[in-house]
This record gives C-alpha cells, structure tokens and sequence, in this order.
C-alpha cells in the first residue's frame, strides 16, 4: 500500500523567523504517529502569518504533493495577523464547519479562551484541510476531538483508505463500508 502523504503546515510568524522552535509542527505528527496504523508519510510546511504564503502552501500539499489530508497550526485567533481561516476558505471549494465547532467544543472543557479561535476545515479536491489553534498543547486535544470522522471523510471524497489504532481513536465508518 502506498504512504499517503500527509501536509503539517504551521503558520507563525516568529518560528518562521527563526525566533523559537517550531513545536507544533513536530506535534502533530507525532500525534498522527500514535493515531495512524495505516503507512502515510508527512509533508511538512513552516510559513508566516501571510495569507498569499499560507494559501500557496496549502495549494502546493494539495495539488502537487497529493495529500490526502493537510492538518495547520496557529493564526486561528482574533489578531490582526491570524489569517489562517481566510487563506482555508479561499483555496476549499466547501467547508466542513462542523470540525471547528467540535474542536472549540472540545477545547472548552479545558480553557476559556478557545472560544476565541476561528479555527474551521473544508475540502480542496481530494484533500480535507484542518485547522487547529497555534498552542502545541492544543493539537492532541483538537485532533482527538475530530480524527474519529477523519477517514470516512477521506473516503468520501476519493481519498486513500485510512487506518487507525482503536487503542488511541477509533475511526467511524457507517456499517458496510
Ligand atoms: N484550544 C486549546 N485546546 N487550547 C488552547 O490553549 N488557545 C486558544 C484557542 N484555542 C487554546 C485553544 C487561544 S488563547 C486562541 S487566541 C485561539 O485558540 C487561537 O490561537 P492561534 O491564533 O494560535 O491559532
């Protein structure tokens, strides 16, 4: 079976600098590690709050890398400078807003500012795009949250077959497919 490529785009315009460490990229895939039992492979992106560079990055894992699935980190929030959900929506042909619903549900358990990320999910093609808050604590939290409609979703839009560890998440497929 053929490694399905994977995009992990972070946006953050201090870590593309080089002022810290990018640890939210490095996050979600470690994330995808533990949820994933099928091969895939990951592509990953560093780029700064700018949306033509954010949507150019999300065109090129999409269209020239062929992934299935691009997963982004930060500028979600309500700063002059987040524009990753702008850059979502201009290069997905639909949005899923239920993902962000579901994510916020989740975050807010735990802290009341995840009311503040506008965080969202859509498709382009072949490829489902989404978003999570910039704060490495914030990844497993939101990916657990929606990974179990991950696969089916891919299925559904002509996507490769998904696996994952029931131990960690269990993907839902409805029965007979
Ligand atoms: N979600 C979780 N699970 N944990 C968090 O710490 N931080 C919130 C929110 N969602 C947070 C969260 C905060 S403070 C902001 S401003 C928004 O995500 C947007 O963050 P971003 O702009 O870094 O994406």
């Amino acid at each position: 079976m053929a490694a399905a490529a994977i995009g992990i785009l972070t946006v953050s315009d201090r870590a593309s600098r080089g002022a810290y460490e990018d640890r939210g990229g490095p996050a979600i895939a470690a994330e995808l590690a533990r949820i994933l039992a099928s091969p895939w492979q990951a592509v990953p992106r560093l780029v700064p709050d700018e949306q033509p560079l954010i949507e150019a990055a999300l065109r090129d894992l999409a269209d020239q890398h062929g992934c299935c699935l691009v997963v982004t980190t930060g500028g979600t929030g309500p700063a002059p400078r987040d524009v990753t959900p702008e850059a979502t929506e201009a290069v997905c042909e639909r949005m899923l807003p239920g993902f962000g619903e579901a994510m916020r549900a989740a975050s807010l358990r735990s802290v009341p500012t995840a009311i503040l990320s506008r965080q969202t999910a859509g498709t382009r093609g072949r490829c489902l795009i989404v978003n999570l808050p910039g704060k490495p604590a914030a990844i497993a939290e939101c990916l657990g949250a929606v990974f179990p409609a991950i696969p089916y979703g891919i299925d559904l839009i002509g996507g490769p077959r998904l696996e994952t560890n029931p131990g960690i998440c269990r993907a839902f497929r409805p029965a007979g497919t």
